[in-house]
């Protein structure tokens, strides 16, 4: 059934991004509430049996990479077993790479055996290197306990670690090049990402943003910077610092969409399939999967939700709404 992964607009996807829980061990303002954020009850959530079904059946549809996130894929208690079960699975181009993004504070104990079971690389979340800072930004005093999980990252061979950073207006807007500075003494890529709508406490203003083209400039006054050609569909456009080879990247998906360039499916950790972070409606896959829907019909399922896909984000255009969840439960 199916055939390629193409989408109306003729986009080949090859990416699904899974969030792996609604959960986190910190409350970052620009994506979850303080509190009051309703969890998804366990019995929604996909067992392991179920996720690895599901992953398995995307893969035979011509999916290639996986890339888990959350909330915070970490606090999955079956996380080893996840990533071992993903990355057994071979796709049309050979083993299926899977890769993380997380906030490391879990890695001291986690990042051996998840390099033992497979996984490739991980993204790791990191906004500024001051801890108060850090304790008002994710509102829990865990910055020590973030360099700790970095450490633990490098320390059991991943490569390359790269860094997410969201900066936020008079916050810590003042951090761009002692991030930066600091990720490149390490040989760590940094990247910043613009704050997208996608908060639980749709708090974001398009005009409160800080964009990427303000960050590129406060990085021009410190280093050289040389754009990277060949960025095909990531989402980072990346820069030699100085000449190289250190680089740092902006993600800016807000003022510069790469949505053109689109590969990638996202899956929920209660089972719903999503063709974009900020789309509207989902294909329910987990109803189907526990009702004994085969191989083919879950394949026809996520043809349809591809065929649903928007050819972009839409956040300029007039009548704009935020997705009815935050990325917290949508995965980063
Ligand atoms: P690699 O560079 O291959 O490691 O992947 P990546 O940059 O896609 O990974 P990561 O999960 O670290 O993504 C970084 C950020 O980019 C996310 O937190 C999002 O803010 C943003 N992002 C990732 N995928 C998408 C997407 O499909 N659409 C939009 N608008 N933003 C995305
Ligand atoms: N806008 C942009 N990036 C976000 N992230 C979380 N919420 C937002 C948002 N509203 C990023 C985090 C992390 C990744 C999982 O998603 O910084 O790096
Ligand atoms: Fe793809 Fe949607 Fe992200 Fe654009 S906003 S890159 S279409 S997931």
């Amino acid at each position: 059934t199916g055939g390629p992964l193409v989408d109306g607009h003729g986009r080949l996807h090859r990416d699904l991004r899974v969030s792996l829980t609604d959960r986190c061990n910190l409350r970052c303002t620009y994506c979850m509430p303080a509190d009051g954020v309703p969890w998804t009850p366990t019995p929604e959530l996909l067992t392991t049996d179920e996720l690895l079904r599901i992953v398995d059946v995307a893969v035979s549809a011509g999916i290639t990479e996986v890339r888990l996130t959350g909330g915070e894929p970490l606090l999955r208690p079956d996380i080893v077993d996840v990533v071992r079960g993903i990355a057994s699975m071979t796709g049309e181009s050979g083993p299926v790479e899977v890769s993380m993004t997380t906030n490391a504070l879990r890695l001291p104990r986690l990042a051996q055996p998840l390099k033992d079971a497979g996984l490739t690389r991980v993204n790791i979340s990191l906004d500024t290197l001051r801890s108060e800072r850090f304790a008002a930004m994710s509102r829990r005093d865990r910055f020590e306990d973030t360099m700790t999980g970095i450490a633990a990252a490098e320390a059991a061979g991943f490569e390359p670690i790269k860094l997410n950073t969201v900066l936020l207006r008079g916050v810590n807007d003042d951090e761009a090049v002692d991030l930066t500075r600091w990720a490149i003494e390490r040989g760590y890529e940094l990247r910043f990402i613009e704050q997208m709508p996608l908060d639980g406490g749709h708090v974001w203003q398009r005009s409160e943003m800080i964009t990427g083209a303000e960050i590129l400039a406060w990085l021009g006054e410190a280093f050289e910077l040389t754009e990277v050609p060949g960025r095909g569909a990531a989402p980072a456009e990346r820069f030699l610092v100085d000449g190289g080879p250190a680089t740092v990247g902006v993600i800016a998906s807000v003022t510069m969409p790469f949505c053109g360039a689109c590969d990638r499916l996202r899956l929920t950790a209660d089972g719903q399939l999503r063709s974009c972070l900020f789309a509207r409606d989902e294909t329910d896959l987990r109803t189907p999967l526990r009702d004994g829907s085969s191989e083919e019909e879950i394949t026809a399922l996520i043809h349809s939700c591809l065929a649903g896909k928007r050819p972009g984000h839409g956040i300029d255009e007039p009548g704009f709404l935020q997705p009815p969840r935050p990325m917290s439960a949508i995965g980063g």
